[in-house]
């Protein structure tokens, strides 16, 4: 496949942004807050009105007033000492300055220990006592570590407090506070506390509610690796309802690495899911979390995170009863890195962030002063950069940020240059106390101010780009540079209001390309009409009513309410014969049909990892992204073909992989072999790989070798396949289901990269659309049939290639699910402009499809 552009723009809802795309995974998890009112004190006084001789006015006012006078006491009373008191856990550190670590005080069974920590308790209650907003609401503190740093105490104290005190107390709680014991505890306990702090504890992590047998600390042995894993892991699910955590421990002045090696819980459902969360201290404080994660990550996502001391605290907090098989992790202990940073006298070189791709530690400044030489200009490019922070407001980097020429940059950012008008720079980078990322990869190169893109286009980003693609319709600067101030070609292009220039087909086809709506003006219908998927204008009645007016099924496609119809060839027929009015109804997670068989048999589209590696650059698929493609295998060739997974014995390809040629019998299930749950050509053995033989092949009756029409196979396989986390189906599409013109398909395979070139070993994705049929026909004329779409984009950039058949089309669809669109069938060379990819138009060959494999 050919994927050097994969994204279009020009700021439109057409515009992607750039590469993969992601959602963020925190949720912003405010409760509710109540609101209490007060009375005023004196609104009693408003009642109190002197009326000359009216006694009985008087008597009236004074029972008034004593009676609003109990409800005020009666309320105060009510509202501090009944009901609304608060239970609160506040997890917290302090820092015993005269004191030295001794060994045994990681072990909290020892004598040293209790001691120590009786201590810490005493003390901890005697600070309290003096500190009014605390110490009648203390109940209990308790000491769970000890680590060094002169010895830092991690502790969590209870309290129970009247509502209204509760924000005065925690402020009280988080302060830093340096603490000399009064003389008559000096005499008893010889230290001073230093750095005392507390902050409020998701109560679920409350110790008091922590499950002993789940709770684990293990010291880093030298510089090797320790592993550790949910109780279980693999083999059964952790446990439901679980409180577990893990304290780390590195030897003094070291630091930990720590990788998630597989991670597998329940998918985050925002509150009330299963959460995994990294501290960077013992105590589970919510300012020092590094990272909270939840539901299923690749191997390949980088999921190391850094300390910034000797110590990390890993927590898992269940909920659900789900079962999953939790996660396994390994941690070392590494020397503190001594500063972070440099200096770069040199034309050229590359720096990044610390441990990158690692997540950086928190709590660090790196500063990089770059010096090219005199006469030259210098820029640097961020070729991967992930600084992303929850409740980070748009726009502002409060929290962790790199900082160049007096401009921050935050978040994930695609690609980007920074360029300065002299011959230095200074790069400086800032982590704050909680939540890390990957960092960033960046590169500084000098350059000719005069003339900073040899040979090519500047963006005003400073980026360079191919002559050629300035304004082709593509916004190849992701500031749309490129397409700015053009001509437009008459020949192929429309020119929006904005200027910009679009591809013709794309006028007029319900999709605002330009940005300003200007290449969808002039389309709609008359007043009192709608427009059909077609272009037909129809009247308004004719909607919904329960007929295909359109001819395309458009006009009863979108119906608020789904409701029973004659059938059509553009209704949904549910098992029972009746006909939803609805477009796409199968498997959306909505029943449609009252016999509930649009739901029936939805094991397929769905991948297993709930997230996507965040792979720097490139268009590589990731493990398990597209558990349905499968890689066909000619016995002394190689791969040859693609095709996909639609159940455990069926595979769906194209015919024309299937045709004897050149003496060589490709119609012979004995020589083929089926790579299941493959990424890597060169990695055919790696785990989760499963070789099939195929015991049939069933080229469709109708396939024309020299038209390519009815190019589709199905082939059986000998052996069952066994679902995993990177083999499972796709979703076959219902014969009336509509990929309508825009969408945006992925198309993945190992074929050729370039028209002429080589096959890939990682397998490609790239993402193209849906072109309209009638634009399909007019491209390719006399060649397009009915059972045949085409996909990409006309700019060219983006297309399957040879190597690439049988492969799938995978379409994002409602509730998330994939359903397979078509299959790769042929092209005029490969990614050129105006020759989209032709695909077999899998709907078609549904009915087709179940006479024979029974799905
Ligand atoms: N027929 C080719 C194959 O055997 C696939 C060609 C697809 N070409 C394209 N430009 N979309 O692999």
């Amino acid at each position: 496949m050919k994927t050097n552009r994969a994204r279009k723009g020009g700021g439109g809802p057409k515009d992607f942004g750039a590469g993969l795309k992601y959602s963020s995974q925190h949720q912003n998890m405010n409760g509710l807050e109540e609101g209490v009112e007060f009375l005023p004190a004196n609104n009693t006084k408003k009642v109190e009105k002197r009326g000359p001789k009216c006694w009985v006015v008087l008597v009236a006012v004074v029972i008034g007033v004593s009676l609003l006078s109990l409800l005020a006491g009666f309320l105060v009373w009510h509202f501090q000492y009944r009901n609304v008191q608060v239970q609160m856990i506040f997890n917290g550190y302090l820092r015993l300055t005269n004191e030295k670590f001794l060994d045994a005080y990681e072990n909290s069974n020892s004598t040293e220990f209790v001691n120590l920590a009786t201590k810490v308790k005493e003390a901890l209650k005697l600070l309290y006592s003096g500190i009014p907003i605390l110490g009648p609401y203390h109940k209990e503190s308790a000491v769970t570590a000890f680590s060094e740093g002169s010895v830092i105490a991690y502790y969590w104290s209870e309290f129970s407090f009247p509502k209204r005190l509760v924000e005065e107390a925690e402020w009280s709680l988080a302060q830093e506070r340096a603490v000399t014991l009064p003389p008559r505890a000096r005499a008893h306990h010889s230290f001073v506390m230093a750095s005392v702090v507390a902050f409020p504890t998701d109560p679920r992590m409350a110790q008091t509610t922590l499950d002993n047998s789940c709770s684990f600390a293990l010291h880093a042995r030298g510089s090797e690796l320790t592993r550790f894993t949910t109780p279980g892991f693999p083999d059964s699910p952790y446990p439901a309802r679980a409180r577990c955590q893990w304290a780390l421990r590195g030897d003094a002045g070291a630091v930990l690495s720590l990788t998630f090696r597989s991670f597998h819980v329940a998918p985050c459902d925002g509150y009330g899911s299963d959460l995994v969360a990294v501290y960077n201290t013992l105590s589970p404080m919510e300012p020092h979390v590094l990272v909270q994660l939840c539901g299923t990550y690749p191997p390949s996502y980088n999921l190391t995170f850094l300390s910034s001391q000797n110590v990390l605290l890993v927590t898992l907090i269940t909920t659900t009863d789900r079962r999953h098989p939790g996660f396994e992790a390994t941690f070392f202990q590494l020397p503190k890195m001594s500063s972070c940073g440099g200096y770069f006298r040199q034309a050229q070189g590359t720096f990044s962030s610390p441990y990158h791709p690692g997540h950086y530690p928190p709590n660090i400044n790196c500063t990089w002063n770059i010096e090219v030489p005199d006469n030259r200009n210098v820029k640097v490019r961020f070729k991967s950069f992930y600084l992303a922070e929850p409740d980070v407001a748009l726009g502002t980097c409060t929290k962790d940020y790199v900082e160049i020429q007096g401009a921050r940059y935050c978040g994930q950012r695609p690609q980007f240059v920074v360029t300065s008008n002299s011959s230095r720079v200074t790069v400086h980078f800032h982590s704050d106390q909680s939540y890390t990322d990957m960092g960033f990869l960046a590169e500084f190169l000098s350059y000719d101010s005069s003339d900073p893109c040899p040979g090519m286009f500047t963006c005003k980003t400073g980026r360079c780009i191919r002559k050629g693609l300035r304004c082709d319709g593509w916004a190849d600067c992701t500031d749309h540079s490129d397409e700015l101030n053009c001509e437009c070609n008459p020949a192929h292009q429309f020119t929006c209001k904005n200027k910009f220039c679009k591809p013709f087909f794309w006028v007029c086809d319900g999709v605002n390309d330009c940005g300003d709506s200007s290449d969808e003006l002039g389309c709609s219908c008359p007043a009192q009409n709608f427009r059909c998927g077609n272009g037909k204008c129809l009247p308004k009645s004719q909607q919904c009513d329960g007929q295909d007016n359109c001819g395309d099924g458009s006009d009863e496609a979108t119906c608020s309410k789904v409701s029973t119809v004659t059938c059509t060839k553009h209704t949904y027929r549910c098992h029972s014969g009746l006909c939803v009015n609805k477009a796409n109804p199968e498997c959306d997670g909505k029943q449609d049909c009252a016999d509930g068989s649009d739901e029936k048999d939805c094991d397929c589209g769905l991948r297993s990892f709930s997230k996507q590696s965040r792979v720097v650059g490139g268009q590589d698929a990731d493990v398990g992204e597209w558990p349905w493609q499968v890689s066909l295998h000619v016995q002394g060739q190689g791969h040859v073909c693609g095709a996909s997974l639609i159940s455990p014995t069926w595979l769906v390809s194209a015919a024309h992989c299937y045709v004897d040629d050149r003496g060589f019998r490709y119609s012979d299930p004995t020589l083929w072999t089926a790579y299941l749950g493959l990424l890597d050509q060169s990695k055919r053995s790696a785990p989760g790989v499963q070789e099939h033989r195929l015991k049939r092949i069933i080229r469709h009756p109708s396939f024309n070798d020299f038209t390519y029409d009815y190019d589709i196979a199905l082939l059986e396989l000998e052996q069952r396949a066994e679902y995993s986390s990177v083999v499972r189906p796709v979703c076959l599409p219902d014969t009336t289901h509509v990929f309508p013109a825009g969408k945006a398909i992925w198309v993945t395979g190992w074929g050729h990269t370039k028209e002429g070139g080589t096959g890939a070993l990682i397998l490609q994705k790239g993402e193209i659309r849906v072109i309209n049929q009638t634009t399909c026909e007019s491209l390719l004329p006399q060649q397009v049939t009915t059972r045949m779409m085409c996909v990409g984009y006309l700019s060219g950039g983006v297309d399957a290639c040879q190597g690439d058949s049988g492969g799938p089309l995978s379409s994002v669809e409602a509730d998330g699910r994939i359903f397979q669109a078509g299959v790769v069938s042929w092209g005029e060379g490969c990614a050129r402009r105006d020759k989209p990819g032709v695909y077999t138009r899998l709907s078609v060959f549904r009915d087709w499809i179940k006479e024979h494999t029974g799905l």
